[in-house]
Parts: C-alpha cells; sequence; structure tokens
C-alpha cells in the first residue's frame, strides 16, 4: 500500500513537498513519484527565487516540478504568492510607496498564477499572516495596505487563474488559541465578503510527542465556515538522534494528525514538508532535531509511514 492509495481510499490526495533540484536522485524521484497524488514546491515558485531582480523572472524550477506533477498525474499546490519570508532584496531593500507596493503585489500574483493557470490545484495566495498571540503580522504588506491585502491579493489570484482554489496558509493554528482566533475571524469576514477565499492550510510543524489535540475539531471549526480545509505541511521532528520511543511518538502524532484530517469531510488531503529525513528543513531551522518525516535518510518507511497508512486506511468518505 501506497500513501497516495491509502488516501485515495477516501477520496483524498497525499501530497509532498518536493526540491526539483533533487530530480537526478533516483531514490527519491521513486518514491516521490510511487507515494504521492499532490506535490508542492518547497522553494521553487517563492519570489525570491522566480523574480530576484527586478523584472528579471527564473522560473526554471518551477517548471522543472510542474513538469514533473503533470507527467505523475499529481496535484500541484502552489506555495506560495504573497509572505513576508523569500522575499527578494530589490523588494525588501527598496523605497516603495504603499500605492507602488499595492500593484507590485498585484502583478506579482497576477504574473504567477497567470503563468501556471490551469495546472494549479490550490494556492497558498497568502501565507502566515498573522503573529503568535493573533495579531497581524507587520509585513510590508499589512504596512502598506492593512488587513485589504489578503482581499486584495486573492482577488488578483481569481482574475487570473479563476480555476485554482485559493487558501490562506499558516502555522499554529492547528490548535485553540489567539493566533486561530485571529484566522478563524480573518476567515468568517472575508466568506461574509464572498471573497474568493477556498480553503485554510494548517502546516503543522509538530514536534514528536506534542501534536495537539484538538485538531480535527478546530479544522471542523474552520470547515463549517464555508472552506476546504487541509494539512499542508506535516512534519513531526524529534531530537537527534532518533531512539525507538521517538520513532514510537512520532507514528503515534502522524496517525493523530492524519486522522483529525479523515475525519473532517472537507478536509482534502495532506502534505508532508519533504519526502525523507535525508532532505528536510528541520535541522538547519531547529538545531539538534530532525528525523521528522515518515521515510528515512536511507529511504526506508519509519513507523510513521505504517501508522500513516493505516489512518488513511480508517478514513472517513469526503
Ligand atoms: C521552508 C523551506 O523548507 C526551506 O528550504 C527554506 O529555506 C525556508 O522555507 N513555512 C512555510 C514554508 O510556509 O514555505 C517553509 O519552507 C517552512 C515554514
Amino acid at each position: 500500500m501506497t500513501l497516495k492509495a491509502a488516501a485515495a481510499l477516501s477520496g483524498r490526495y497525499f501530497g509532498a513537498a518536493l526540491d526539483p533540484d533533487l530530480f537526478d536522485e533516483q531514490p527519491y524521484v521513486q518514491l516521490a513519484r510511487e507515494q504521492f497524488s499532490a506535490v508542492t514546491p518547497e522553494n521553487a515558485m517563492k519570489w525570491a527565487v522566480v523574480e530576484p531582480k527586478r523584472g528579471v523572472f527564473d522560473w526554471h524550477a518551477a517548471d522543472k516540478l510542474v513538469a514533473f506533477a503533470k507527467a505523475n498525474d499529481q496535484k500541484i499546490r502552489g506555495h506560495n504568492l504573497i509572505w513576508h519570508e523569500q522575499l527578494p532584496d530589490w523588494l525588501t531593500s527598496g523605497t516603495f510607496t504603499p500605492t507602488a507596493l499595492r500593484q507590485l503585489m498585484i502583478d506579482h500574483v497576477t504574473l504567477e498564477t497567470g503563468r501556471y493557470r490551469g495546472a494549479i490545484y490550490a494556492w497558498d495566495v497568502v501565507n502566515e499572516p498573522f503573529a503568535d498571540d493573533g495579531a497581524w503580522r507587520p509585513s510590508i504588506w499589512f504596512q502598506a495596505m492593512g488587513p485589504d491585502y489578503v482581499e486584495i491579493a486573492l482577488h488578483a489570484a481569481h482574475a487570473a487563474d479563476p480555476g485554482a482554489k485559493l487558501y490562506i496558509n499558516d502555522y499554529n493554528v492547528e490548535s485553540a488559541g489567539p493566533k486561530m482566533r485571529a484566522l478563524h475571524d480573518l476567515v468568517a469576514s472575508l466568506k461574509r465578503k464572498a471573497a474568493p477565499l477556498d480553503g485554510v492550510g494548517f502546516e503543522s510543524h509538530f514536534v514528536a510527542g506534542k501534536a495537539p489535540d484538538d485538531m480535527r475539531g478546530v479544522m471542523q471549526k474552520f470547515a463549517d465556515l464555508g472552506v476546504d480545509v487541509a494539512v499542508t505541511e506535516l512534519d513531526l521532528r524529534m531530537k537527534l538522534p532518533p531512539d525507538a520511543k521517538s520513532l514510537d511518538a512520532q507514528a503515534a502524532d502522524y496517525a493523530k494528525v492524519i486522522g483529525a484530517c479523515v475525519n473532517v469531510k472537507r478536509c482534502v488531503g495532506v502534505s508532508t514538508w519533504g519526502v525523507t529525513d535525508a532532505h528536510s528543513w528541520i535541522p538547519s531551522f531547529f538545531s539538534g532535531y530532525g528525523a521528522a518525516l515518515p521515510f528515512d535518510e536511507k529511504y526506508k518507511p519509519k513507523p510513521a509511514f505504517f501508522a500513516a497508512i493505516e489512518a488513511l486506511t480508517r478514513g472517513a468518505p469526503r
């Protein structure tokens, strides 16, 4: 059984973030093809990558990812359009008026979604708009436009690719708290205004053994607003080196998070943030931690993989 086959039993996808630079590694490519029915570019579609100098575009990696997904009949989660990180230097160090920033944002969203019009299943249009206390993150976008930037970006994306599902994606919103409530309020207000918002992504970067217990309930609360929900960047890190106990705790949490999704009708799928422990962002961002994915450094399935299959197989139909 593969992750994608197990997810398909309940009409869901199972995805992973991919790095096109690794497409010449055979075992990586094989797992990426066999196990996943959706892919997310881990970095390839971010603004700093696609427009490193103003007006100078590099779609090489993004195109490679899209071609790979097409060849393997995989959905693509476009990631991401508007964020406060991985912005090109020309943008962050430039001095732009609020009006100019608004236009730059609209032009970027229009260009990127338009380029891949029809090819993208879902776009993370706005990424990580809130701080952990539920306040708006003071990004250049917020500073220029206030909260309206979210709606403006959504409209631009919808105009350029009306068929793509448009998402807001964030972390630390998987459990009840101020950040979750801020996002819930935003989604409720956007739906009231009939803004083109289709879904909410729950990143789900957790520590093994500490995945939240109330995730199913939280995702259901968002679904009740009339949006799809998805687990978009799942990984469960542990202190290195891994031992049997932490691998088991990790497996239990993979089952818990996937179980939360399969018990919410509008949860469309789960994606992990990477394929194997050989290539994961965790060790370089959380010092001393790693081993966060269902496949180990040798590309072998871990207890987390088998727990994921089991949780998916128990999945309620969508
Ligand atoms: C991470 C990538 O995995 C790293 O390679 C990169 O250096 C930084 O960004 N939330 C997100 C993702 O939405 O885009 C981030 O990806 C991880 C956290």
